[in-house]
């Protein structure tokens, strides 16, 4: 049976930050997975783990100091053209934590939303500019009304399904969301998950899902990746990853998916990661905190509570 090829795959990828003459910080050092077409994976680990500079490395906003990140079967790790990064940046799209970072205040819905459309010169006409962006923001549950407003108009949830539509419209082969839900509400967070399962079904995209708990990677993954100074710890099916965490550091990050409901929340248990007595060589620079605080896992049923609220 021939083998389906991978939206995306990542060899031993290394980005290093080299931060003065005597220091290098290994952000990534040395990691591997792949994504397979309409498949989300789940890329977590704390802050400072390397998830971020993971993604901007896949995206090209870095040159890789070393590894392989082969796109749709081409390799995109080495020096590319004017063109090919041209086509990488309609392809393959981000969506960022902070919506209000990268939409430009003094711009409207409509013109934010068109920027990669003005870009690439994807329309004939203006009616079908806006054509394409009425229909955008319809798919991510905004209105034509919102197009003439400005991202101070908007909440947190909207101006994130903004972000989404921006990137939407270019018809990506996949998605990187970068904690592109953390700062929101949790009944928020559940929307937008929801809004990227229905457009990953809808248009079989391909998600890199970046989050720095697991609490919302686990109803959108299908394999996660724990990821912990720069070094992939665990890697599995998200069924794997939950029913049977191997790694100290991967279980630690399961007990610390918080409980919407407070009775649940004062039996919680702690669970904290020993750095000193993982198996892992850390050759990086910078040390990191894990755990200190007390959570217990959800189950479905209380998710589905959760999100129903
Ligand atoms: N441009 C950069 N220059 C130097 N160090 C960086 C740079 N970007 C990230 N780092 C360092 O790399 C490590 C990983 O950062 P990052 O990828 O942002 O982690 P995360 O997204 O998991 O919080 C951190 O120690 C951070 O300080
Ligand atoms: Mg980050």
């Amino acid at each position: 049976m021939e083998e389906k090829q991978p939206i995306l795959e990542v060899k031993n990828l290394k980005q290093y930050f080299k931060i003065s003459r005597k220091f290098t910080v290994k952000a990534v050092d040395g990691v591997s997975f792949k994504i397979m077409p309409g498949e989300t994976y789940g890329l977590v680990g704390e802050s400072g783990s390397g998830k971020s500079t993971t993604g901007r490395s896949i995206i090209r906003l870095y040159k890789p100091t070393d590894g392989q990140i082969i796109f749709n079967g081409q390799d995109i790790s080495g020096k590319m053209s004017k063109q090919e990064i041209s086509m990488l940046r309609t392809k393959m799209q981000m969506i960022f934590q902070d919506p209000m970072a990268c939409l430009n205040p003094r711009k409207k819905v409509m013109d934010i939303v068109a920027e990669g459309l003005d870009i690439h010169h994807s329309y004939s006409s203006q009616k079908e500019r806006e054509q394409k962006v009425y229909d955008i923001l319809e798919l991510v549950g905004l209105s034509k009304e919102h197009a003439n407003r400005y991202p101070h108009q908007f909440s947190g949830g909207q101006r994130q399904r903004i972000g989404i539509a921006r990137a939407l419209i270019m018809n990506p082969d996949l998605i990187i969301a970068d904690e592109a839900i953390s700062a929101l509400d949790v009944s928020i967070q559940a929307q937008v998950v929801n809004l990227m399962k229905k457009i990953q079904k809808d248009f079989n995209t391909s998600f890199l899902f970046i989050a720095h708990d697991l609490s919302m990677v686990k109803y959108i993954s299908d394999h996660i990746g724990v990821l912990h100074l720069g070094h992939l710890v665990e890697t599995g099916t998200t069924e794997e990853i939950f029913s049977n965490p191997i790694h100290p550091y991967t279980k630690s990050l399961l007990s610390a998916i918080p409980v919407p409901n407070p009775h649940v929340e004062k039996t919680r248990k702690s669970l904290t990661y020993d750095h000193d007595q993982s198996d892992v060589d850390y050759t990086v620079g910078t040390e990191h905190h894990v755990g200190g605080t007390h959570y217990v896992l959800a189950t479905d049923e209380e998710f589905e509570k959760w999100t129903k609220q």
